[in-house]
């Protein structure tokens, strides 16, 4: 079987450190938040793989899509040798690369979600003998170091996980890819793209409300790894198209005046009735927002490819 190595570059008490900084911070503060990295334990990662699959859902349709059909002049136009996937999750539409990029030798999927790492990369290794896979359990907003692996380097960043970002995050994580790579090397960036706002909220808010489950499972990591007596039922899921900031804003709405204890930080955090918290946002975008933030970051966008319907986007884009 060829090499499949996981390196944790996130130290073992970072995660329950940066998590009580991140709670205190985001529950002291107002509007109340939570950054979205904490939706990724074990059973976040499996509800979000349900998400995938949501008939409302369909960004990882459109994304996929444009995979099947591009893959071969993404190959051909990167010549690629090491791909790096921030926020791989289950590798899943990552596939669709792995087969076109015909000069590949390693693959370093990056994400901090350990369960999904192991289970993708134990997959792939058994399926692709000749590839070696260098998992990264890392946070990618936090500097990340990459193995020496051989280039040309193809980043991949899918998913339209971006979106999740705030426009400074994402100016700085753009930043901070384009000093990972060198000229030759190449970012493919998969982005949501501003449409119907009734399919926008749909997307986020389901009928079967697996999303709404999702969204909740934040506070259950808070309790587990927190102490804290979170009752996710004692909240709603809300999805709000935000029409001027062109962002999806996922919030949990509390449903009764509450308060709710967290021990780990000595903390009692109350809640009025109806008081909402902000879990994540979810950006769309256009094409000319889109090469200005690449651009910005020193990176040109040489291709723009989306579905048929227009719906989501991939682009390619190269060291200026
Ligand atoms: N790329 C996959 C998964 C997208 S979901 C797809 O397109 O379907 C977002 C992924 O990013 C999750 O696997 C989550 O664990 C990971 N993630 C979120 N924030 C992260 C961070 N700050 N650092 C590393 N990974 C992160
Ligand atoms: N990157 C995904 C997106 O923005 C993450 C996501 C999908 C998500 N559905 C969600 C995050 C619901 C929080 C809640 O589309």
């Amino acid at each position: 079987m060829s090499p499949f190595h996981v390196t944790r570059t996130l130290p073992e008490d970072a995660t329950g450190a940066a998590l009580r900084a991140d709670v205190l911070r985001g529950l002291t503060g107002t509007p109340k938040t939570l950054p979205p990295k904490w939706f990724y334990d074990a059973r976040g990662s499996d509800l979000f793989e349900k998400i995938t699959e949501l008939p409302e859902y369909y960004p990882t349709r459109a994304e996929r899509e444009i995979l099947v059909d591009r893959a071969g002049e993404i190959a051909a136009a990167t010549g690629a040798r090491t791909l790096v996937e921030l926020g791989s999750g289950s590798s899943e539409k990552t596939r669709h690369l792995l087969d076109a990029l015909t000069a590949l030798h390693t693959y370093v999927p990056v994400d901090v979600s350990e369960s999904a790492l192991v289970q993708a990369g134990e997959a792939l290794v058994a399926e692709r003998p000749h590839l070696d896979v260098h998992a990264l359990i890392a946070d990618f907003t936090a500097g990340l170091t990459l193995p020496d692996t051989p280039g040309p380097r193809l980043a991949a960043f899918l998913g339209g996980t971006i979106g999740n970002l705030l426009p400074a995050e994402r100016a700085d994580f753009l930043a901070s890819v384009r000093a990972l790579l060198s000229p030759g090397d190449a970012l493919l960036l998969g982005t949501d793209l501003v449409k119907d706002a009734s399919v926008l909220v749909a997307a986020y808010d389901d009928a079967a409300g697996v999303t709404a489950e999702f969204n909740k499972n934040v506070l259950s990591v808070v309790n587990r790894e927190l102490g804290a007596d979170f009752a996710p039922d004692a909240f709603d899921h809300v999805a709000r198209w935000d029409s001027g900031l062109e962002w999806i804003e996922m919030r949990l709405r509390s449903r009764t005046a509450q308060t709710v204890k967290i021990p780990a930080l000595d903390l009692a955090v109350d809640f009025a009735a109806g008081e909402e918290l902000r879990t994540e946002v979810s950006a769309k975008f256009r094409e000319d927002g889109v090469r200005a933030e690449l651009g910005a970051a020193g990176l040109e966008l040489t291709h723009w490819w989306t579905d048929a319907e227009g719906r989501f986007a991939l682009s390619l884009s190269t060291v200026r």
